[in-house]
Formats: structure tokens, sequence, C-alpha cells
């Protein structure tokens, strides 16, 4: 397939995934590699551009992660940002140098307004050579290579971006790739297509069928196992398994007890044997098994790691009468590898079942995530894209440890009852007032507050649900959705008098940060 590709060469900074989807927002296609990869193998992939990403260490000591002077030889565009802007400079012959004091956060650059990276800039900026930017950094570059001179600065930095436009080469110290910096998309933009010449007709399209062709291509005759949670992440993974594949695959869908209401029979309508795909599709009912173990547990984590490891055990189980194969599906996507501390520098926020911990004693070769570098919305246009009915792809994304982790306190089956039936209230009449699609994530939980009400002539004690509803582009931050009062009027009435058990329906504002978005 001959197709636009730029490389994102990886040196270990935590925003790097990010770096390559505002690529891939240019409609390019964008691959990361690790700065171990043989260069000649890059070379291979005749790539229209290279960008070196930020890490953690100074380049100057030993042992820092590197690269050759043949990189910037190649006759390839190369941007560094960050660390990769003091490596480039490293490499060439210029100097990077520990600052008096570090550089941290949104910071004011003064920027060339002719120089090819800034196109646009100025005009966004309305006709000002200011601008915002993300930094983050010890050291900086107090001394260029032959060739480079500055195009931007600040009060504390003489070189926030340089190039040498003969040999194609730019550094920029700050993140241009982090939202803060108020013109970064601009910046990448004008590197992808302006400098490397980019046409930009990648689309998702691409995705799907590189994708396919390549898990085609890695798993042979082999077999394949995939946990299905029948959220929209891992039904994409089993379906981009099933065109690749077919009935190489196996999907395991453990039903925990802790799903929407009707959520078991309607995954099993679409993956089991009367649905769509070909593919091998096992359902085990496990509710009983979890709610005894989540028998009196009421710290959120502990929930997350019982019902965590009650899923390994079942699906080890179902693995065991499987038997050997060779490799396991998982529909980890970029969020669930940040939050989980894996994603490089962020440290643990909460522990994602459907990342990592899987059971050694399954007998597999080697786990495939082939979404593990899309955020939500390119998990969504990679859905439709393959064809997956519109209903599943704009399903309220779901977490792994269900409503185990929207029941505040102990779980019980009396809960999840009420859970179940509020949000399916909630989700039909957000449905009904056409907020489906516009709102990001929205799903009742319940409170563990119970409190006095009246029904009838009848004193009530009853627990309160609290109703969610979020708009966010990558569900790493999020707002609260404007959801009209008679919406939740309506909700709040049927919700009071078809569920029992309820007697107080609160609706909550909390944005992420400082809240999440799930409610535990
Ligand atoms: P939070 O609550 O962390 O949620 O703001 C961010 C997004 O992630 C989902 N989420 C999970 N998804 N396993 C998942 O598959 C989990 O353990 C998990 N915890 C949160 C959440 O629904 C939201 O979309």
């Amino acid at each position: 397939m001959d197709r636009e590709l730029v490389v994102v060469i990886d040196f270990g900074g935590q925003y790097n995934q990010l770096v390559a989807r505002r690529v891939r927002e240019c409609n390019v296609y964008c691959e990361i590699y690790s700065y171990k990869t043989d260069l000649a193998k890059i070379k291979a992939m005749n790539p229209k551009g290279i960008i070196l990403t930020g890490g953690p260490n100074s380049c100057y000591e030993e042992g820092a992660p590197t690269c050759t002077r043949e990189l910037f030889e190649l006759g390839i565009p190369v941007l560094g940002l960050c660390y990769g802007a003091q490596l480039m400079q490293h490499v060439l012959g210029g100097k990077v140098e520990r600052a008096s004091m570090r550089e941290y956060g949104k910071t004011e650059v003064i920027f060339d307004k002719t120089a090819a990276l800034f196109d646009g800039v100025s005009e966004a900026e309305g006709g000002s050579d200011r601008t915002i930017v993300w930094m983050s950094h010890f050291d900086y570059i107090s001394r260029l290579a032959d060739g480079f001179r500055s195009i931007a600065h600040t009060d504390n930095c003489p070189v926030a971006a340089a190039q040498n436009e003969a040999a194609g080469l730019y550094a920029i110290q700050f993140h241009p790739e982090v939202l803060h910096t108020a013109q970064g998309k601009t910046m990448l933009h004008n590197f992808v297509h302006g400098i490397c010449g980019c046409a930009g007709d990648w689309k998702m399209d691409s995705f799907v069928e590189h994708t396919i062709q390549a898990l085609r291509e890695k798993i042979g005759t082999g077999k394949v196992l995939c946990a299905l949670s029948g959220g929209v992440d891992s039904s994409v993974a089993a379906v981009l398994l099933s065109k690749a594949v077919g009935n190489q695959l196996t999907c395991v869908f453990v039903d925990h007890g802790l799903l929407r209401k009707d959520e078991g029979n309607e995954v099993e309508a679409v993956f089991g044997p009367d649905g769509p795909y070909e593919l091998n599709f096992i359902r085990v009912n496990a509710q009983e098994r979890y709610y005894s173990k989540l028998a009196g547990v009421t710290e959120p984590e502990q929930k997350r790691k019982i019902i965590g490891e009650e899923f390994i055990r079942v699906f080890e189980e179902e693995a065991k009468k499987i038997g050997a194969v060779d490799y396991l599906v998982q529909g980890t996507i970029y969020p669930d590898v940040v939050e989980s501390g894996l994603g490089g520098e962020s440290a643990v926020i909460k522990s994602h079942h459907n990342v990592g911990g899987l059971p050694d004693c399954v007998d597999f070769k080697e786990i495939i995530e082939p979404l593990r570098d899309l955020f939500k919305d390119e998990v969504r246009k990679a859905g439709l894209e393959l064809g997956i009915p519109e209903k599943l792809v704009f399903r309220q994304p779901f977490p792994g440890p269900g409503l185990g982790i929207r029941i505040v306190g102990e779980v019980t089956a009396d809960k999840v009852r009420i859970v179940q039936d509020a949000d399916a209230i909630y989700r039909e009449e957000i449905a009904k007032a056409g907020l489906d699609k516009t709102v990001g994530q929205y799903f009742a939980a319940l409170t563990n507050m119970q409190s006095v009400g009246v029904m009838g002539d009848e004193r009530t004690y009853d627990y309160a649900v609290a109703l969610r509803a979020v708009n966010t582009i990558d569900f790493m931050t999020a707002e609260a959705a404007e959801i009209p009062f008679a919406v939740l009027q309506t909700v709040m009435s049927r919700i009071i008098n078809e569920v029992r058990g309820v007697n107080r329906v609160f609706y909550d504002l909390t944005s992420k940060p400082p809240g999440t978005i799930e409610f535990e």
C-alpha cells in the first residue's frame, strides 16, 4: 500500500502518543517507533517526515537515549520536540546545558513570523509575534549547531525553536502536541503539510484496512482468543480480528452481573451465532460468583481489584477449556494505557482491569492490542468504517468493572437492580430528547446515601441516584453536560416512580479534573 507516513521516534516522554494523534488529525498516517529502532528499517519505510519526541533524560548524559547523525542526513525533514530538539542539536554539534531554573507550564514565546513552522500563527494571534506554549524542560539549547538559527525565544530560553531550512531540520523546545500550546496544531500542520509536503489523504479507512492486513499477516493460521466486554473498544477489536481471521477467533464474553440492563442479551445478539460476524462466541454467566466475592466490600480500588481478579479467574477457566492459543486480544485504548501508568511518566490513577494482569496460566504466545494507540473518538470512527451498526458504535462507553464502579459502597444484587433500572430510564429519556449522540458519556450511579422522604402517606428511607453526563473529547478531561432541566425533571420523576428503593435524584455537576467521569 502506497501511503504517506510520518514516523514518530519515541524517546520516552509522556506526550508521545499525543504527537501521533495530532499528526493523524492532519490526515497523515503516523506510526511510533522506539529510538532503538534500526535506522535502515525507518529509511525503508520511506517516511515523508520524522518527529523526535520528548523524553525524561538529559541528552548529554552517558547512556541517554540517542540517535545517529545519519538520521539527520537522510534528506527527510526532521522535527525534534523538547528532548528531541536538544538531541538534534547535541548530535549535530550544538550545545545543551542544564538551565538554572526549570521552565514549566504556559509560557509566552516570541516567534519569527517568517518561519515556515509558524505560518498562520501570527494571523491567528491577531498579527502579534507572541503566542502561548507549553514548556517542560530542565535543559536548554545554549548553542545551536552549524546551519541553524533561532526562530523563537522566551524570557528564559534563547532557543524556543530553531531551524536549518536548507537541511530540513526543525527543533521546538516546547510541546506543540499539548492543547495548552495555543497554536500547536497549526505548527504541527505546518511541519507535516508545508515542510514535509504531505497531501493529507489518510483517513480511518486506511487504518482499518492496514490493521486487518497486518493482523492477517501476523496471525497466519494461528488461534486467537478475545475477551469481549460488549463495550465499544472490545467490540471494535473483536470485529477487526473477525474480519482478519474469521473463525480462528474465539470471543469469551463474561457476564459479571454488573452490566447495563439487558446488555448481556444485546451483546449475544450481535456477536453470538445469530449475529453477522464470523467467530466463535462463548458467553459465561458468572453473576452469582461476582456478587458473592463483592459482598461486604466498600473500598473502590478493592472492588476494582476483585472484579478484575475474578474476571481473570473466569477467563482462565474458559481458556483452559479452549486449550493453547497463539494470541490473546485486548481492546485496550490509549487512555487506559496512560491512566494505568503504563504510558511512561504518569502516575497510576486507577487500576484498569483491561490492561495487563492477564492470566499467566492461559497458554498464549502474545498479546494483540489493535486499538492501543487510538483515542475513543478514533475507535468510534474505526467502528463505523468497519460497518459495525451505529447503535453499537455510539453506545455509551462502559468500563470493564461495569456497575461495580457506579455503586458507591457495597455492591449487592438489589443495588445493581436499582442502578440498571434508573440508568435504563435515563438513557431512554436522553435518547428521546435527541441528546444521545451529542453527550459524550452519561449514566446513572447509586450514591451510598439513604435519606428520609415521603411517598403517598408513608415515610421512606431510600437511596439517592446520581445522574452523570459529561462532554469530553478524549476522556482525559471532561465537563458536565448541560442537560435541559425539563429532561432532568422527567428522568427524576420516572426514576422515583418506577424504581423501587429510590427517593432522591441528583445531577452531578463536577468536571474532570477534579472529579473522574465514573462515580465510585
Ligand atoms: P474516569 O472515571 O477515569 O473514566 O474519568 C474515564 C473513562 O474511562 C472509563 N473507565 C474505564 N474503562 N475499565 C474501562 O474499560 C475501567 O476500569 C475504567 N474506569 C473508567 C470511563 O467510563 C470513562 O469513559
